[in-house]
């Protein structure tokens, strides 16, 4: 009997007990989880790794050598600046001459400055792209864009392309070009631009959701910034903002205003640290296999 009033009271003791305790564990869920997560870094979504001229730090920019390694350290994106030669082929390169990645001068001693739309497809075809960059790149071309998709096609390439037009009025030969390969309808494809006129020509010839990108150059990102991210977002969907230029308020702005903002050209491992701890959206890089060994630019394994 004792033994029941001393159980009976065990028991309620026990029942207090466990009540006590559930009360104190409901107390401390939100407690704990607040710290569990204050304790974890704060996670900015992935960034996008676009290979800015291919992988250009280890492969002459622009020659099909660049695109190829860009892809084997899986970019996410290739970036191709697009020029027109004198009858119009599309060929990717960045300069508007060819002294500086190729043997211009050599070839063509008295054509002076060797400006790109100053020359025929055939007689660009004739120079060393590569050279410049090392000895074993010798040979490399100048390619056509459709060589460039071409390549990437028969490599099973995934990687969609990230086309600059570096001139106004050649919107349309890239559109045809790419509605060719059906890199428009797969939209395997993001255009950028430093001319609003040629971003403002793309809009009605290509499906909706393909992005396009104001390029910002340094002068302009240093002046001005709302007033020109508020012309900016009526005809484009982000920005590219030079290294020096970007801030934590810039991001913000440009978000804040429905802009992702990628940013040129980032090679330092400090800086993609930094930047990817940012929340910016995408880096351009001539290294595109760095950011795969920087924490902050890691991805998140994908479900
Ligand atoms: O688009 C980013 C970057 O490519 C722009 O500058 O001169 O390298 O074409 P640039
Ligand atoms: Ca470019």
């Amino acid at each position: 009997m004792i033994q029941n009033r001393k159980g009976g009271t065990t028991l309620r003791r026990t029942a207090a007990l466990r009540q006590w305790l559930y009360v104190l564990f409901l107390l401390w869920l939100p407690l704990g989880l607040a710290a569990s997560t204050a304790s974890q870094p704060s996670v900015a979504p992935e960034p996008i790794i676009i290979a800015h001229r291919g992988a250009s730090g280890y492969a002459p920019e622009h020659t099909l050598s660049s695109y190829r390694l860009a892809a084997r350290m899986q970019a996410d994106y290739i970036e191709v600046d697009v020029r027109a030669a004198k009858d119009g082929k599309l060929v990717a390169l960045h300069d508007a001459t060819l002294a500086r990645t190729t043997n211009a001068e050599t070839v063509y001693p008295r054509r002076a400055p060797w400006r790109v739309n100053d020359f025929s497809f055939a007689e660009l075809r004739r120079l060393d792209a590569g050279s410049w960059f090392h000895p074993r790149f010798a040979g490399q071309r100048i390619p056509t864009l459709d060589e460039v998709i071409q390549m990437l096609k028969a490599e099973r390439v995934e990687a969609p392309l990230y086309i600059e037009t570096k001139q106004p009025g050649i919107e349309e030969a890239v559109v045809h070009l790419l509605k060719k390969h059906g890199f428009l309808q797969q939209r395997r494809v993001m255009f950028q631009s430093f001319h609003p006129e040629s971003l403002q020509a793309l809009r009605p010839l290509i499906p909706h959701g393909i992005r396009l990108i104001q390029l910002v150059g340094e002068k302009e990102a240093h002046s001005g910034r709302d007033e020109l991210l508020q012309q900016i977002a009526v005809y484009a969907d982000g920005i590219g903002l030079p290294l020096s230029a970007v801030t934590e308020e810039w991001v913000r702005a440009a978000h804040g205003r429905g802009l992702i903002v990628h940013v040129y050209t980032v090679n330092a491992p400090h800086d993609l640290e930094r930047l990817c701890a940012m929340g910016v959206d995408g880096v351009f890089t001539d290294y595109p296999d760095r950011p795969a060994r920087i924490a902050a630019c890691r991805r998140l394994p994908r479900h």
